[in-house]
């Protein structure tokens, strides 16, 4: 009922020891900051690094910002491009001679919060949203999560999420309300398409959540996710059950 969760992200792997039963990190989560873009080996290196912190042998589950299908990583929009194709979970195993589960950062997001979190008990139509260098996305209905790739829809020739991203609102120095207005705008889009009843928002920047809720106007319930940044790390951990 224990798991090392790791979840990978654009700037940093983060991770710590999870009770599956409960959702709470046994310990205080470790970052590692990965300025770089690492390939495949290195980042096996790095999610080594965070099990021997945690002196930890048992299953390990990690969070890709990627579509993953099976043991394979399929995209990788913000990481090193030799991760497209690779069996990530053989790489991540042989680093560490620990079982390793996969799943998408979002989709591992979403089941920390359906199971654990802000959408606990809820079994309509709820949309997950992560904020952070790219944007995550989830749909979880009737209790099952489906991992979606919602920052990639088009916009002008780019994916939105290169315009909607929290990372963007930095690199841009863009106003709480500049980049809220934009997200409204987003959110709208999704909101026409999926009519979600309940909208969590994750990710790094969720924790600031009352500095650009209130210009984001949702029909539904918008609520930040209640492990707020760690909901991937807990999530990754049950990827491993
Ligand atoms: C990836 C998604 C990921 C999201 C958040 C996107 O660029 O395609 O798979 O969930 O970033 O990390």
């Amino acid at each position: 009922m224990k798991a090392l969760g790791i979840d990978i992200g654009g700037s940093a792997l983060k991770g710590a020891p999870v009770d599956t039963a409960t959702g709470q990190l046994l310990a205080e989560r470790l970052r590692i900051a990965t300025p770089e873009a690492l390939s495949p080996l290195a980042m096996g290196r790095a999610i080594e690094e965070l099990r021997v912190h945690f002196k930890w042998r048992g299953p390990i589950g990690v969070g890709f910002p990627g579509v993953i299908q099976g043991p394979r990583i399929l995209t990788s929009a913000n990481l090193h491009p030799k991760f497209i194709g690779l069996d990530a979970t053989k790489v991540f195993s042989a680093a560490t001679g620990c079982r390793v589960a996969l799943i998408n950062d979002a989709a591992a997001a979403a089941q920390a919060e359906m199971k654990f979190g802000a959408g606990r008990g809820f079994m309509g139509k709820a949309l997950l949203l992560t904020l952070g260098t790219g944007v995550g996305s989830a749909i979880a209905y009737q209790g099952t999560v489906m991992p979606m790739e919602l920052g990639h829809l088009p916009w002008k020739g780019k994916s939105i999420e290169k315009h909607v991203a929290a990372s963007v609102r930095e690199e841009k120095n863009l106003s709480w309300e500049e980049w809220g207005r934009r997200l409204c705008d987003y959110v709208a889009t999704l909101e026409n398409i999926i009519w979600p009843e309940l909208i969590i928002v994750g990710g790094g920047v969720s924790a600031k959540h009352a500095k650009f809720f209130r210009y984001v106007k949702p029909r539904a319930r918008m609520v930040p996710a209640r492990f707020l940044n760690q909901a991937g790390i807990v999530g990754a951990a049950l990827a491993t059950e």
